[in-house]
């Protein structure tokens, strides 16, 4: 949880810059207040009009069914995610540039809407043509190239349901996520690029599907040209199958609430949970956030600088933008390849005018220094943007004295895979902003910070984050887990969504999101579950019992250590430290690598059982315990742990 100093929260807003403010969509925090009193007097009434932004084949007939923790909205309407996104531009856009695409290595890719749309017409009669029918599971594990987006249209446009697997996930992760959505199809790529080397993608794709038994069909992009093998009958080339395919689709009408994709993410337990989002209230989140946090206008460049695997890339590499017709940036690679000042190339080759990406990254950016920056002119971006971890105040100011340099507005977004779209964030010109602070909830969206029993907490005490309204891009159920869905999000406090975050509202009603309150971690904005962690070491030969928790970091915002105890037989060792490192990569992926693993022959438990984490957390942290540790099982063993980490050092 990130620790502030209380001072943070009496230093003065910072109003939005003037020129920024005269053009913007929404000028002050009163217009914004009178937005937000409406949307709260009357959710069904707003969110209706709200609808209006998109284009349906039948408009609904009722706004909102809520089922306490079950929401419907937009019953009885009808409309299609790629005709949204793509069709309804192309009499007045069709020459306009969707997407400016660049590889690590150098190679370019512009393609206007109606390239776009023709190119996913075509993979969706590929698609068809493949069998693929409404309600299928198409698994996607691909590198950021143009492919990625036009796959997910055309799932969208044929009613499939995508399932997207992060690039960074190993060959276990992609068996049990595959298995748990029983995907038909997994759409991957030869490989992809990052900082030089090649991401052996199909290699990995290869190992994982000799387990999947649901995969009919492996689709392959070539991007990299390496050899890689080949299952005749199971495998096909991306590229041929798009040039046999038509160039016409149409685009048929969905309900509402037909499922628009999966997305695994983490939770408390080690089984990741597979996050159902649906077509209208989904689609519209994620317009009307762009539209509003982004305060888009049509000749902005905007680039999300986040991988699609991850659900900033689903809702604002996407799904919001497109919907808005903007032109959007998609890099493949690393911010450091080939040298640190990559992203600043970038936003002076296209001129790009917004800015979104993490706090992880703002804080490398700072610790490489100005001069990165500073050589490059970055005078066409007008409002920065971050997301998916607390950013600490330094990095804040940072980002807007040097990248921004004080010209550009910064949003500090939170939200969630599950909310599918922004929740709280300042609007650009009209809410000061202070450093640290995700300021103010959305219009639409009403939050509070509360006790367990559900008591709003003063202002400067810390509580839990919840959403008490239900909000159109709100997850609709766990895939396959409905239980697990009511459980962890709507009956920890009865009737209210639990974010999982704990939070302080300061007395201007601004909201400071400080981290999670379960095991959930967050590395470089990657959400990781300690469960699944604990699983992946202990399935590893030599290991009796595990425990992970987070540090504090520097740059990735919390970092992995791990406490283990092993099987008699076994004994600490430097190498073994680094197998089990290994091991944990091999199990979940690269992003799950631990920073430290630390030998213990005891973890702290309580007397019923359970491993005392808080104790771990500060020992990680500190290299010692303080407070009430009355009901430790075996005082000794914190003793122990610390003494353990003297000897790790030695
Ligand atoms: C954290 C990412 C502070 C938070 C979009 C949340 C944030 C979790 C912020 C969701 C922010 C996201 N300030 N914390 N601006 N944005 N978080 O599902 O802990 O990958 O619960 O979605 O990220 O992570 P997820």
């Amino acid at each position: 949880m990130q620790e502030f100093d209380p001072q943070v929260l009496n230093e003065k807003p910072i109003a939005p810059p003037p020129e920024f403010q005269r053009r913007a969509r929404i000028r002050s925090l009163d217009e914004y207040g009178k937005l937000y009193e409406r949307a709260k007097n009357d959710p069904e009434g707003f969110w209706g009009e709200q609808a209006k932004m998109l284009d349906w084949f039948e408009p609904p007939k009722k706004i909102l069914e809520w089922d306490v923790p079950h929401a419907k909205w937009f019953i009885g309407g009808k409309l299609n995610v790629s005709y949204n996104c793509l069709d309804r531009h192309l009499a007045t856009n069709g020459k306009k540039v969707a997407l400016h695409w660049e590889g690590e290595d150098g190679k370019r890719v512009r393609l206007t809407y109606a390239e776009m749309h023709e190119r996913v017409c075509r993979f969706a009669n590929a698609l068809l043509g493949l069998g693929v029918k409404t309600g299928d599971c198409v698994a996607v594990y691909m590198p950021m190239i143009p492919e990625l987006p036009i796959a997910l249209l055309a799932c969208a446009r044929i009613g499939a349901i995508h399932s997207v697997i992060f690039g960074g996930f190993s060959a276990i992760a992609l068996i049990d996520r595959i298995g748990d959505a029983k995907s038909k199809i997994l759409i991957t790529a030869d490989g992809g690029y990052r900082r030089g080397h090649v991401v052996p993608l199909k290699e990995t794709a290869d190992k994982a599907v000799e387990s999947c038994p649901t995969i009919e069909k492996m689709i392959v992009v070539k991007r990299t040209g390496e050899e890689v093998a080949w299952t005749q009958g199971r495998d096909l080339w991306w590229h041929e199958l798009e040039q046999k395919a038509s160039p016409h689709c149409p685009a048929p009408s969905f309900d509402s609430e037909q499922p628009l994709y999966i997305l695994y993410t983490s939770g408390t337990t080690g089984k990741p949970k597979g996050v159902l989002h649906t077509t209208a209230g989904y689609l519209l989140g994620a317009m009307y956030t762009t539209q509003l946090v982004f305060d888009l206008r049509d000749d902005d460049v905007y680039w999300c600088t986040a991988d699609v695997g991850w659900v900033t890339g689903h809702s604002y590499l996407v799904y919001g933008p497109l919907a808005n017709c903007t032109t959007c940036v998609m890099y493949e690679g690393a911010p450091d390849f080939p040298k640190k000042d990559r992203f600043w190339e970038i936003i002076e080759r296209y001129k790009v005018s917004i800015f979104y990406s993490s706090a992880t990254a703002v804080r490398a950016f700072m610790a490489w220094g100005n001069d990165w920056v500073t050589k490059h002119d970055l005078s066409s971006v007008r409002l920065l943007g971050t997301v998916g971890e607390p950013i600490n105040p330094a990095a804040w100011k940072w980002y807007f004295d040097v990248v921004g340099q004080k010209r550009c507005p910064i949003v500090d977004t939170w939200w969630q895979t599950e909310t599918g779209a922004i929740m709280i964030s300042p609007l650009p010109g009209a809410t000061p902003t202070k450093p640290g602070s995700a300021t103010l909830p959305l219009p639409g969206v009403i939050t509070r910070v509360v006790t367990m029993q559900g008591e709003s907490v003063a202002p400067g005490e810390t509580g839990y984050l919840i959403i008490e309204k239900p909000w159109p891009s709100m997850l609709r159920t766990i895939f396959g887990d409905d239980e697990r869905f009511k459980r962890d999000y709507w009956s920890r406090i009865p009737g209210v969504y639990f974010t999982g975050d704990a939070a302080q509202c300061d007395a201007d009603g601004y909201i400071w999101v400080l981290g999670r309150v379960d095991d959930v971690i967050k590395v470089a904005g990657h959400r990781l579950s300690s469960m699944e962690i604990e699983s992946a070491l202990v399935s590893h030969p030599s290991v009796a019992e595990a425990a992970v928790v987070a540090r504090p970091d520097e740059i990735k915002g919390e970092a992995i250590v791990c406490f283990v105890t092993l099987r008699s037989g076994h004994s600490h060792s430097a190498a073994l430290q680094t197998a089990l490192i290994e091991h944990v990569a091999v199990t979940i992926g690269s992003i799950a690598r631990p920073s430290e693993v630390r030998f213990a022959d005891l973890l702290p438990k309580t007397r019923s059982g359970k491993i005392m984490r808080r104790l771990l957390r500060e020992l990680a942290e500190k290299g010692g315990v303080s407070g009430d540790v009355t009901t430790l099982e075996d005082m000794g063993v914190i003793q122990k742990l610390a003494s353990a980490k003297a000897l790790d050092e030695e």
